[in-house]
């Protein structure tokens, strides 16, 4: 979704601004801007494309300036164009706003501003905010002409209190060049704070190079940045001192670090990120869990009566793994649903119900609105989230944070073998407080997961087994995916990740489903990627397999290390490390993302940033 970046101090704004910007990309967008103000006037540049024809343009046309505002736009209303690209300006170039979010009731605003006199330049719902702060902004000069400063933030209230939606905001008055203002409603919005300059930013690695000091704001907030002075109001206007976290994230956790993609160098983070999000809450020795931080008590947890997980996309497909290990440990019912289903059917919630949203960015727009039904139904909620301080882990109950570092890649990779570890934390903390399992059994359990990290490197050496691979089956333009169990949400993974980086249609299968359809697709030219490691079901996967080979398929098998039978049934053999059959998804998952990044390189793709996709959707 778009990305906002202000900046007030002494440096020149054009640089702070262009290089957040640009650790801001992988939220996906197709155009973007800035406007800089000096002298007591503004001066924008605009551009579509990559944030490479705004530098180029910035080059032809320097911005000079200490206060400005930068945005990377994702386009919802208006196709990307230059004149819809962001910042926009009321007509007397008074006032000039950057946005994210959708502004519902723009259409009625718009009809208003038009029959004020307002002229409109551009398609989008933004547009509405510029010329209704103007509006406010002229009104309140024309009666006290002399208090400047106390007017933009006036009017800015005023304008705000009409705007239903969704917003994150940064807007700048040229008449009060010493000030910046944000405002943010179900989109995210945080502010740096610096030495004599503050930054204003949709996520943190945007500022992380200039400080490590945030504030995250809260929904309704307005927030008033100087050079040496933040001031946070809430919704009623009333000053507010929010809390400042320091981030603990190294800025070079943020960066490529040598890989060629942030998706490559995430996939190979993952036994960090595994032991990141295990340290203090696994006795590694003992296998001890202490989960306290979701203050479910003994009590409460024998009460539950079913838990329902909820999440989009991968997060969707983590929640799916964690309904087998929920029931199986802890004898709770478990449901999985996809949020924009969810908030939409009316779900019966029984009394008691545990509701656990799973997020990596904590800012998907169905899942926040998901959570907010499950609190009207009376439902306790939890959030798995990767990112500190989004609106899920605000809207919940409470939170479960998954320690992952920032991911960057559109396609979630470490995120979401970190949302399994918070899982199966939670599955034998919940195990252990409602007694469902033998203590010993527990303590195994841990000890074993304990070793996940460890696995996941051995496993990451099998890259060089999968570009081979990649290179046999990049042309292809369909792909099957088939697992069961517990592995079958990892086919769906395996289908959505090769799916979202190379865009070869990809389909996820339980294999024992084939022969009720999908057989029907088999044919020498659909390769079929079957997850056969040592589990219960591996005998059956075996019969799924060799009816789809006598039917043709071209079989890669993802096997257990030692297992020689496979061998003869498969053309490739990708082996992963021996692992107890219920942490099996963890490792299986890597082999397919790594296979999915390889076809998508092979083929060209933008891996990082692939078409039509944003990292954190924040609408709906
Ligand atoms: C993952 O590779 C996808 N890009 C996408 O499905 C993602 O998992 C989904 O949009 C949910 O995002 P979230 O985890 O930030 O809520």
């Amino acid at each position: 979704m778009c990305g906002i970046l202000g900046y007030i101090g002494d440096r020149q704004a054009t640089t702070v601004l262009l290089d957040g910007l640009r650790r801001l990309e992988y939220r996906g967008y197709d155009s973007s801007g800035m406007v800089v103000c000096a002298g007591g006037s503004f001066d924008l540049r605009r551009s579509v494309g990559k944030l490479s024809n705004l530098e180029t343009l910035l080059q032809k046309k320097p911005l000079k300036g200490h206060v400005g505002l930068g945005h990377t736009r994702w386009a919802t209303h208006g196709v990307p164009s230059e004149a819809n690209a962001h910042p926009h300006a009321d007509a007397s170039g008074d006032i000039v706003v950057v946005h994210n979010g959708i502004i519902e009731n723009y259409l009625s605003l718009k009809k208003a501003l038009i029959n004020k006199g307002f002229n409109f330049r551009s398609e989008t719902d933004t547009e509405v905010a510029a010329h209704l702060v103007s509006s406010y902004w002229k009104a309140l000069a024309k009666k006290n002409p002399k208090t400047k400063r106390d007017n933009f933030i006036k009017a800015v209230q005023l304008a705000l209190k009409e705007i239903k939606g969704t917003y994150a905001l940064g807007i700048l008055c040229s008449s009060v060049p010493d000030l910046v203002i944000g405002a943010r409603r179900d989109c995210p919005l945080i502010v740096g704070l610096g030495k004599g300059e503050n930054f204003l930013a949709s996520d943190v690695p945007a500022i992380l190079s200039y400080t490590k000091e945030v504030i995250f704001l809260e929904e309704g907030d307005l927030v008033l940045l100087e050079k040496n002075r933040v001031v946070c109001l809430d919704e009623n206007g009333k000053e507010i001192k929010r809390p400042t976290t320091q981030i603990l994230w190294d800025p070079v956790q943020a960066e490529k670090a040598g890989y060629k993609h942030f998706m490559h160098k995430e996939i190979h983070e993952q036994p960090r990120a595994v032991e990141d999000t295990l340290m203090g809450r696994l006795h590694a020795k003992s296998g001890e869990i202490d989960l306290s931080e979701t203050q479910i008590s003994a009590q409460e947890a024998r009460k539950i009566s079913q838990i329902r997980f909820i999440g989009c996309g991968t997060s969707w497909h983590a929640g799916l793994v964690g309904s087998y290990l929920i029931e199986k440990y802890t004898g709770i019912p478990c449901v999985v649903d996809i949020a924009s289903e969810f908030r939409y059917r009316d779900p019966l919630l029984k009394p008691n119900t545990l509701v656990v949203a799973i997020s990596q960015s904590g800012e998907t727009a169905d899942t926040l609105a998901a959570v907010r039904l499950a609190k009207m139904k009376g439902a306790k909620t939890l959030t798995i989230a990767n990112v500190v301080g989004s609106s899920l882990t605000r809207e919940a109950h409470g939170t479960l944070l998954t320690h992952c570092g920032p991911e960057i890649g559109v396609a979630s990779t470490k995120a979401f073998t970190g949302q399994l570890i918070v899982i199966y934390l939670l599955t034998l903390y919940l195990a252990r407080l409602r007694k469902s399992v033998p203590r010993d059994q527990l303590m195994l359990l841990g000890q074993q997961l304990a070793h996940v990290s460890q696995w996941i490197t051995e496993t990451l050496k099998c890259e060089k087994v999968i570009v081979p691979i990649a290179k046999s089956y990049f042309r292809h333009g369909h792909f099957l995916f088939l697992g069961r169990n517990l592995n079958y949400p990892i086919a769906l993974e395996g289908a959505l990740k090769l799916k979202e980086i190379s865009y070869i249609f990809a389909e996820g299968y339980p294999a024992g489903e084939m022969k009720h359809g999908p057989i029907a697709l088999i044919d020498e030219s659909m390769p079929l990627l079957a997850i056969v490691t040592q589990s219960q079901v591996y005998d059956k996967m075996l019969s799924n397999i060799e009816e789809a080979r006598s039917r043709g398929a071209d079989v890669i098998a993802l096997a257990t290390k030692g297992d020689n039978v496979i061998r003869d049934k498969a053309a490739h053999v990708i082996y992963v490390p021996n692992v107890p059959e219920d942490l099996s998804p963890l490792i299986n998952v890597i082999p397919l993302q790594i296979l999915a990044y390889h076809v998508a390189v092979l083929r060209g793709c933008d891996v990082d940033q692939p078409r039509n996709l944003a990292k954190s959707v924040t609408v709906e």
